[in-house]
């Protein structure tokens, strides 16, 4: 661990002087929320002891500008291809919008986080999510790895893809409950922040937050093996947390993760010939003849051909758009 890359100043300003351009491959950051006489904490049924002391906030009236400037910062040390995720909440996100928007940032997803221990409200509805907002930096290959959580064979209990489920772009997770232990006022919870270095990083890369607060994000990616750096404006946090975060072992999340299988598609990508086009269409009546389902011939083919389920699926059906017209004509 570089213990130098953790400082206790202005994100702006700090960035500026010791922050290389192009050097930072994932940011995931959350933001102050800009709200005037911040009562979020009273909301919460917890033992404020326990809230460390400390969470500075930004003046609404600055908020806009403010967020422009650690934004711009934040495209400066991203490397070319590398990702940047916001966490904000919807009463600034129109600022953060438009400070990503007069940036070179390239907007991926908006993802929805939705949580646990909404605020309680009785005249309206209860605000229970935080948006992501998934950004890359043109001009270098995006980390996206498609199957570092699920392989492409894993099946819900109700038999749907795991894979394509957990990269769908609403996400239910839960707060943590920690009672007893000193955190920040809105500590993002762990298992969020794992799905988020998984997909977008790999072992060994700089993972960074520009407003570390109780250091979630720097903890979790030195636990997974990547290099961990940010800026904490309030004295109290960063002394705080600079301490519990060189307990962290390097790698000791790793063990918990799942390992998915991943089968090689041997065919993929390649362009479908003429002749294993008509043999596809004759093994799929021959096997939809044995009486199988349409869903089981499909997995067959799959082996058969070496192909994914998504390819076969689309000759197969042009196949049927060809029978259908023939019929018409008469054929
Ligand atoms: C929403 S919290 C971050 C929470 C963090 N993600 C966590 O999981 O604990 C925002 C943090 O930014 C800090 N902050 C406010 N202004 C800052 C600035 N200009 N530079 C760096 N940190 C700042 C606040 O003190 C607060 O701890």
């Amino acid at each position: 661990m570089t213990p130098e890359m953790f400082f206790n100043e202005d994100c702006i300003e700090g960035c500026e002087q010791h922050i290389q351009e192009g050097s930072v491959d994932l940011i995931i950051t959350d933001p102050p929320y800009g709200i005037r006489g911040d009562t979020l904490h009273k909301h919460y049924n917890r033992k404020e002891e326990f809230v460390i002391d400390g969470y500075i906030e930004v003046p609404v009236e600055k908020y806009a500008v403010f967020t422009f400037d650690w934004i711009r910062e934040a495209e400066r040390i991203l490397r070319p291809g590398g990702t940047l995720y916001v966490v904000s909440g919807y009463t600034n996100l129109i600022h953060i919008l438009n400070g990503l928007a007069r940036t070179s940032l390239e907007e991926v997803n908006h993802l929805i986080w939705k949580y646990n221990f909404g605020v309680f409200t009785k005249k309206k509805y209860v605000s229970s999510h935080y948006h992501i907002l998934y950004y890359t930096k043109p001009g270098g290959e995006v980390t996206f790895n498609t199957f570092s959580r699920f392989g492409n064979d894993d099946k819900t209990e109700d038999n749907r893809s795991r894979n394509y489920q957990d990269r769908e772009d609403v996400w239910a997770i839960n707060k943590e409950y920690k009672p007893g232990q000193a955190k920040n006022k809105n500590e993002l919870p762990k298992k969020l922040l794992i799905k988020l270095i998984q997909y977008s990083s790999n072992e060994g890369d700089l993972v960074f937050d520009l407003f570390l607060g109780s250091f979630s994000t720097a903890k979790v990616a030195l636990g997974m093996n990547r290099r961990a750096g940010g800026f904490e404006l309030s004295r109290s946090a960063y002394s705080h947390q600079v301490e519990e975060v060189k307990k962290i072992e390097p790698g000791s999340l790793l063990n918990e993760l799942n390992n998915p299988e991943i089968k090689p598609i041997p065919n993929q990508g390649k362009v479908w010939t003429e002749e294993e086009r008509t043999r596809l269409g004759e093994r799929y009546r021959e096997i939809r003849a044995l009486g199988l389902t349409k869903k089981r011939t499909i997995e067959l083919l799959c082996e058969e051909f070496g192909r994914g389920r998504f390819a076969v699926a689309k000759v197969i059906e042009t196949f049927k758009a060809i029978e259908s017209e023939d019929l018409v004509k008469g054929k």
